[in-house]
């Protein structure tokens, strides 16, 4: 059975992570104002996950055959994760919004991997994007709720 389209989304989330841990490390450093000493932290936690979850999910890519991207190029060129410039012009709760746009990409990738891998019947990668899926929907929930909003998955 083919598993071109497992390694094609994973590949996807290879090239996301990497976008996205640059973008919260751009939050961690460019956040300015009130919740600045929890936020600032907390970004650096934010990465430490995203970066695990990157290792997994890379590695898992090379197990079944495959060649993750691995170089910045190839990051920026495949990714769908929008970033800018940085500011300090941001209120926080832009900032937050922002985070939220990209957590969200990727909730709706994990939806897209759990279905391209039950297609090509690849239940482990499935696994590792069931429990990345969990993670992104408790970081969504919490960054709502940081604004005073219900979850809304
Ligand atoms: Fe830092």
């Amino acid at each position: 059975m083919s598993n071109e389209k497992t390694k094609a989304v994973l590949n996807q989330a290879v090239a996301d992570l990497s976008q996205f841990a640059v973008v919260i490390h751009q939050a961690h450093w460019y956040m300015r104002g009130k919740g600045f000493l929890t936020m600032h932290p907390r970004m650096d936690d934010y990465m430490d996950e995203i970066n695990d979850h990157l290792d997994v999910i890379a590695e898992r890519l090379i197990i079944i055959g495959g060649s993750p991207y691995s170089t910045l190029k190839e990051f920026a060129d495949n990714t769908k994760i929008a970033d800018e410039i940085g500011t300090y012009s941001k209120t926080m709760e832009e900032r937050i919004a922002v985070l939220l746009k990209g957590y969200r990409y990727l909730k709706d990738l994990c939806a897209e991997a759990i279905a391209v891998t039950d297609e090509e019947n690849d239940h482990v990668t499935q696994d590792i994007f069931i429990g990345f899926k969990a993670d992104v929907e408790k970081t969504i929930w919490m960054l709502e709720a940081e604004l005073g909003n219900e979850p809304g998955l």
